[in-house]
């Protein structure tokens, strides 16, 4: 019997153009293809490269624990592989960004000896780094999946970007197919937020574009607008920095960093960055 390869690939975040080149070879060479995309023309793309497909959608069901679904949908690729099979596991975005079940599959191939390896894609929060504009060097970027940064009662340092992803499933731990009830994690969510910058602050709710031609959504509102705003489960939210950040004049000194000159650029271009700074700089979506 062959022995059994498993790559984990992602498809990016807009329809088809994003699959990179090792990304489609895998695609093209495995004898079965398991897939989660979200839009029709990457589904026609994956169709065009390989016609033994199967969706890992129907592991979903409305009300499930999502947990369960990622379950089957590893117990469904380990058991293609205990068949001998080549498998290839195509799923939106980046294959390792909130994504539990592309790293447990390759855990438990691993750990049966099978060769298994993800490659890298474009993520939602690339497509953010893109579309607003913004740079993580400036302030660094933290970044959350936000029904964990409430329960954890996650740290972070609101000198730095924040990057909130799953604010539009905030709470809920199934898979709901006719929308989410966020609302009141939400207003959890905007009480955490107003706490440490302030219920003026301004965010962006992000949504980058499935296709080319229609603009991605960056919709910058106050923290207490948040509240009222409609998500959706694909909403990220950006929130700039709330405070300059200072230089440590000791660690200049012992970095060596002493001329004036130099230090008043880097300070200026990565250090003060503030909320009217970064979205003085946020690019507007194409066609507005
Ligand atoms: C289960 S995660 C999947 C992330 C995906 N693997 C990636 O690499 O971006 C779903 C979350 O990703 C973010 N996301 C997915 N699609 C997005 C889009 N089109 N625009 C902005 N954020 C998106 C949202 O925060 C959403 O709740």
């Amino acid at each position: 019997m062959k022995r059994p390869t498993l790559n984990v690939v992602g498809t990016g975040i807009q329809a088809a153009g994003q699959v990179t080149i090792e990304a489609r070879s895998a695609i093209e060479s495995a004898d079965r293809v398991f897939f989660l995309v979200t839009d029709p023309l990457t589904l026609e793309y994956l169709e065009r490269c390989n016609s033994n497909l199967e969706s890992l959608h129907t592991s979903y069901a409305s009300g499930r624990p999502r947990m369960d679904s990622y379950l089957e949908m590893v117990g469904r690729i380990i058991g293609t592989m205990e068949r001998g099979e080549s498998v290839c596991v195509a799923l939106y975005g980046h294959p390792g960004v909130f994504a539990f079940p592309a790293h447990e599959a390759i855990r438990q191939a691993r750990a049966r000896g099978w060769y298994a390896r993800m490659c890298p894609a474009v993520s939602a929060e690339d497509c953010l780094f893109a579309d607003l504009g913004v740079d993580p060097a400036w302030t660094g970027c933290q970044s959350f999946e936000a029904t964990d940064f409430l329960l954890f009662n996650r740290r972070w340092d609101i000198r730095s970007a924040l990057v909130l992803w799953q604010i539009g499933v905030i709470g809920d731990t199934s898979f709901q197919g006719g929308g989410y009830a966020y609302k009141a994690g939400l207003q959890l969510l905007v009480g955490r937020l107003a706490e440490h910058y302030g219920p003026e602050h301004r965010v962006i709710v992000y949504e980058a574009a499935h296709y080319p031609i229609y603009p991605h959504r960056a919709d910058t509102v106050s923290v207490a607008e948040l509240a009222d705003t409609a998500l959706t489960p694909e909403s990220t939210l950006f929130v700039p920095p709330g405070a300059s950040s200072v230089p440590d004049p000791a660690m200049l000194d012992l970095l060596g960093i002493a001329d004036a000159a130099i230090h008043r650029v880097r300070v200026q271009l990565l250090g003060a960055r503030t909320t009217d700074d970064l979205l003085a700089h946020v690019a507007p979506p194409v066609g507005d």
